[in-house]
């Protein structure tokens, strides 16, 4: 009997360990998923990958952002690898085409800059919608 006592104490243990590692490590996840940033982007409506628009925003991210991004990597800057679950598409793209007022105002953006202050702040992107929208899909896939 005092083992089957035993053993529910523990499962019970478990599981209320399991919720508090839930509460904090999903939860500012969540929280950040839902942030919209700063900018001119209000919604973004995602289907499934379009192969077409990933492969421009490849280019563009080769010739913009790899200077200080690699994808599974530190370079200069934070990698990117699986941004998109961390970060909402309309924050990804605000980000991209509002680079300066984010990093001013912004709390997440500011709290980065802090953490990367050793490098210099990311320079203003100034990427045009369709652009932004292209890298997104290109980060899609590096999920
Ligand atoms: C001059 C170096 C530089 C370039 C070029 C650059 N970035 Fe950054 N990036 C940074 C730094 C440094 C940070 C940390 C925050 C900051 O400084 O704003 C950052 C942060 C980010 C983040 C947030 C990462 C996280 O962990 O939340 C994303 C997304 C991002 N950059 C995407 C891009 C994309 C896409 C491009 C190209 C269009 C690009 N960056 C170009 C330096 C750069």
């Amino acid at each position: 009997m005092k083992s089957i006592i035993k053993s529910v104490f523990v499962a019970g243990l478990i599981l209320f360990m399991g919720f508090t590692f839930e509460a904090n490590y999903g939860g500012p996840q969540n929280k950040q998923l839902t942030d919209k940033g700063i900018g001119p982007i209000k919604v973004v409506k995602l289907g499934p990958i379009n192969k077409k628009l990933a492969d421009k925003g490849n280019d563009i991210f080769e010739n913009k952002c790899s200077a200080c991004h690699d994808i599974n990597d530190v370079n200069l800057a934070p990698a990117l690898k699986g941004v998109t679950k961390t970060l909402s598409p309309v924050f990804i793209m605000n980000y991209l085409m509002n680079t300066k007022e984010m990093q001013q105002k912004d709390p997440y953006v500011k709290n980065l800059i802090q953490q990367w202050k050793r490098v210099p702040i990311m320079k203003d992107q100034r990427l045009k919608k369709d652009e932004a929208r292209a890298v997104l899909e290109f980060l899609r896939t590096k999920n």
